[in-house]
């Protein structure tokens, strides 16, 4: 029991000793892939919310959904850039100017995170010129033009 004890202990001073290591830079290509991902879905999202915008598809509900969708990407946006891959071989779209001093990259995605915020919302009150003016703001092309290689 004693032993059980002291090792299960020694166990916890292990992990919470690893711990920084776990939290440590991901493989560049693995994190690439990942945040690429992740805004091909906020990419899908707006796709499918255009199509109902412009109501070439009918359907409050998808609306709705393609809105939160969206909203619930844009807020892991600022962190799938967290980690530098400026110097890697990692085949990436991201400029280096993202990483560098003064980038104005974590503000971008911060209004990035409010503006879908505010565009779901709209949604929800169903006032058309409200969702159309809150998705003028989304801000895509804003950050593409500076921060993305074409
Ligand atoms: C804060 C900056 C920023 C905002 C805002 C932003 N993007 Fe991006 N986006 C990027 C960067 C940088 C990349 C390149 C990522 C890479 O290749 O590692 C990218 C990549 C993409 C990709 C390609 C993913 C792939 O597989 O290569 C799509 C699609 C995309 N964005 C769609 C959008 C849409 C749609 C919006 C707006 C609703 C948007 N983005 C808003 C910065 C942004």
């Amino acid at each position: 029991m004693k032993f059980a004890v002291r090792a299960a202990l020694i166990a916890g001073v292990l992990t919470a000793a690893t711990l920084p290591a776990a939290f440590a830079a991901d493989e560049a290509e693995d994190v690439v892939k990942y945040r690429q991902a992740l805004m091909d879905i906020v990419g899908a999202h707006t796709q499918s919310f255009g199509a109902l915008a412009q109501g070439k598809i009918s359907s409050k509900a998808d609306m709705a959904y393609h809105a939160d969708g969206l909203a619930a990407a844009a807020k892991r946006a600022r962190a799938a850039f967290a980690q530098n891959t400026a110097s890697s071989d990692a085949k990436t779209k991201a400029k280096d100017a993202i990483w560098a001093a003064g980038s104005e990259f974590p503000k971008m995605a911060a209004d990035f995170e409010q503006a879908a915020a505010r565009l779901s919302a709209a949604v929800k009150t169903g006032d058309g010129a409200a969702i159309g003016e809150a998705a003028k703001g989304l801000g895509c092309k804003g950050c593409h033009d500076k921060y993305k290689e074409d």
